[in-house]
């Protein structure tokens, strides 16, 4: 019979547990390393704009490995079996990087700058941008896959990294506090609520990109290494 992790009885002794917690230890390391390559990627991506363009598309960066908890609560809410093999291949998002650009147009150039590289694999894309969540929630989501090279021998990493803007992050991170603080019961006026917040920012999103077009110029015509789209 398969029993949920959270009603699993088990009796281990002192050296088990702290097998256990080695092996667990070990296996997020891998998943710190994964992220940080792609944090590196970024922030070379962010320099050379700089140096390039005299232009940082990035606001900010922030990135986190699940915790053993969350990754727990997730194992046992999709029903998996919690074998390290079995989460490896289920839950891609143990390791997450979220990219906030000033605008929409920053948002899908680094989207593409990111996924172009060689030793950047694309396992799925979620485009909630051009198709924004029923409750308005937008951001473009990527799972990719890097590979870290270990004394053991090379890995290939599942990341999460999601691009938004600044109106899209302060949104989502609203639209969180709120859905935590409901325990997922949120009122159907505040919904409601969130929704048409959802189109303001978007509104805000718009015409803060034409502003910054009519005083800079497009700035989706600038390519890497300086190439002028004609
Ligand atoms: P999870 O099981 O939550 O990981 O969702 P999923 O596997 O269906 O992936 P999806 O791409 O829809 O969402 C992944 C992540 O995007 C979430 O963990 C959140 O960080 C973010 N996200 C997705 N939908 C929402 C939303 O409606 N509101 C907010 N605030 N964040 C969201
Ligand atoms: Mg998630």
């Amino acid at each position: 019979m398969k029993v949920p992790l959270s009603e699993q009885q088990i009796t281990v002794s002192a050296a088990q547990l702290r097998e256990v917690r080695d092996e667990l230890q070990r296996f997020l390391l891998e998943y710190r390393f994964g992220m940080q390559e792609i944090e590196t990627k970024i922030s070379i991506l962010r320099d050379e704009f700089l140096h390039m363009h005299d232009y940082n598309p990035i606001e900010h960066v922030s990135s986190r490995v699940k915790s053993p908890d969350s990754l727990v609560e997730k194992v046992t809410r999709k029903g998996l079996d919690s074998d390290f093999a079995t989460i490896r291949e289920h839950i891609t998002d143990i390791a997450g990087v979220r990219v906030t650009c000033s605008f929409t147009t920053d948002a899908y150039r680094l989207f593409d700058l990111l996924t172009q590289q060689d030793d950047v694999t694309v396992l799925t894309v979620k485009d909630y941008i051009a198709h924004p969540k029923e409750n308005g929630y937008k951001s473009l989501h990527v799972i990719v896959e890097v590979p870290v090279f270990l004394s053991t021998g090379p890995v290939r990493v599942p990341v999460e990294v999601q691009f938004r803007t600044i109106a899209m992050d302060f949104w989502a991170s609203l639209e969180h506090k709120i859905y935590y603080k409901y325990a997922r019961q949120v009122p159907e006026g505040l919904l409601d609520s969130l929704k048409e917040a959802a189109e303001t920012a978007s509104a805000l999103d718009e015409r803060m990109e034409r502003l910054h077009r009519e005083i800079h110029g497009d700035p989706g015509s600038i390519l890497p290494h300086g190439v002028i789209r004609v």
